[in-house]
């Protein structure tokens, strides 16, 4: 009888100690899908269309004074021929798309639009100096210039011809 009651006892504890631990450990999950619904995305805490079209205006004002960008004749010609609003219009649905927004970028792949204008490694760079000049005059916080600029290196093999063709 007495073993009876002990284990008895012992199954009730198994089963309340499983209870609990199953109980915290649904309230742990629920916490944490909470949390990432709760991130916001890139795109909303650089303040949506507006402002994103913004800092593309303005960086894209700074690319066409370029002087470095300029001294490559592939470059030139086409800064001459594409009008600069439908540029800052492809460029800011692109990164719009990418950050998180509605829009839909429906524009060339990187590859396509940069592999006739024999952009080089100190191009880039130019390129580079300009974008966080931008984000640097808008306030861009350190996190969101960073992660704007993981989005912009990633496309880098695709826009910059190989070292050892430069
Ligand atoms: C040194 C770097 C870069 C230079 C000099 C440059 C220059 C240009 C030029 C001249 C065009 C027009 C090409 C044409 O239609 O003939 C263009 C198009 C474009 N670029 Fe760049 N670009 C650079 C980097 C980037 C980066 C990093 C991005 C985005 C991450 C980007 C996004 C675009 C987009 C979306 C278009 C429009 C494509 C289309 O109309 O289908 N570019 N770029």
């Amino acid at each position: 009888m007495r073993t009876e009651n002990l284990f008895r006892r012992s199954f009730a504890l198994a089963a309340a100690l499983s209870l609990l631990c199953f109980g915290t450990l649904s309230v742990a999950q629920e916490k944490s899908a909470k949390k990432s619904t709760k991130e916001k995305s890139l795109y909303e805490r650089l303040g949506g269309t507006y402002a994103i079209a913004t800092v593309v205006d303005d960086f894209i004002e700074r690319l066409l004074v370029n002087d470095i960008l300029n001294a490559n004749t592939a470059i030139k010609e086409a800064r001459d021929r594409v009008p600069k609003a439908g540029l800052k219009f492809r460029v800011t649905s692109l990164v719009c798309q990418v950050t998180g927004g509605p829009e839909k970028y429906a524009g060339r792949s990187m590859k396509e639009s940069h592999k006739h204008l024999n952009i080089k490694e100190k191009e880039w760079k130019a390129m580079a100096d300009d974008f966080k000049a931008t984000l640097d005059k808008f306030k861009v916080p350190e996190k969101e210039q960073q992660e704007l600029f993981e989005i912009v290196n990633s496309t880098k093999n695709d826009i910059v011809v190989p070292t050892a063709m430069q």
